[in-house]
């Protein structure tokens, strides 16, 4: 199974002047944990990391420390995570039937996420981990007007992996691309074309770092995680 890492954002939302994938958590670099996360997951014998080229020799240090067994590509990122993504989809070996995409900001995915996602693309074309929404949602218009409150038990949290039929994905890109729509995530622009994306269960842990918060409240996890080995 391929796997493809946007890794190429700027961090606005956390505040810092360079990547925050590149920011320490605990005793390394953020996507440190995602690569060690993607290499202990048995399903996934490729990777593909999308960034912006300044950024590259960080991401070969990173590399060199994690030492992967599976080989790696450095992919160059877009102004978008959606343009990020094509670029990755265009730089996957011809022989990729099924691809999954997760975000190097969601370094608290396990290996067995990945895998329950590699198995449910064996029936499905389209996937994403989600969990359900713990909070009420609000849907709100002008003048902090609330003017909805959706059934709590159909929303769900998307997350990532993400994982695709690559053909199907690419042709979902292509379209998007042509009809200029701007979308947060690959199942967006699958279902703008009429496909079936399913949940496969994800995980409360598996939060997208974004702002300082996050990273204080990944480290804690992290390090629970570590004390109940
Ligand atoms: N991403 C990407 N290419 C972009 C923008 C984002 O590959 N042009 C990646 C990020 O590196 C991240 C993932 O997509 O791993 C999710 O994006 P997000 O959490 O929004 O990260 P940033 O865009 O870096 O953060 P911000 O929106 O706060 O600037
Ligand atoms: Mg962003």
């Amino acid at each position: 199974m391929h796997l493809l890492i946007p890794a190429a954002g700027m961090g606005r939302r956390m505040g810092s002047d360079r990547n925050k994938l590149l920011l320490t958590l605990w005793d390394k670099p953020l996507l440190a944990w995602t690569l060690e996360a993607a290499e202990a997951a048995t399903c996934i014998d490729w990777i593909g990391i999308m960034g912006q080229p300044v950024d590259f020799p960080d991401f070969e240090e990173i590399l060199a420390t994690v030492n992967l067994s599976k080989p790696v590509e450095l992919i160059q990122g877009g102004g978008t995570r959606q343009e990020s993504v094509y670029n990755g989809l265009q730089a996957l070996p011809t022989d990729a039937e099924r691809v999954l995409i997760h975000d190097g900001a969601r370094c608290l995915a396990t290996p067995e996420l990945f895998e329950r996602c590699a198995i449910g693309l064996q029936n499905w074309g389209g996937l994403i981990a989600a969990v359900p929404v713990k909070d009420t949602i609000k849907v709100v218009g002008d003048h902090q007007l609330i003017l909805d409150t959706p059934d709590r038990k159909q929303l769900w949290a998307a997350q990532t992996p993400q994982g695709f039929d690559v053909k199907l994905l690419k042709e979902c890109h292509q379209q998007g691309r042509q009809q200029g729509w701007e979308v947060t995530d690959d199942a967006a622009l699958f279902e703008k074309c009429g496909l079936s994306v399913h949940i496969v269960m994800g995980e409360e842990t598996n939060l997208k770092v974004t702002t300082p918060v996050d990273l204080s409240v990944a480290e804690f996890i992290l390090k629970a995680r570590h004390n109940n080995l």
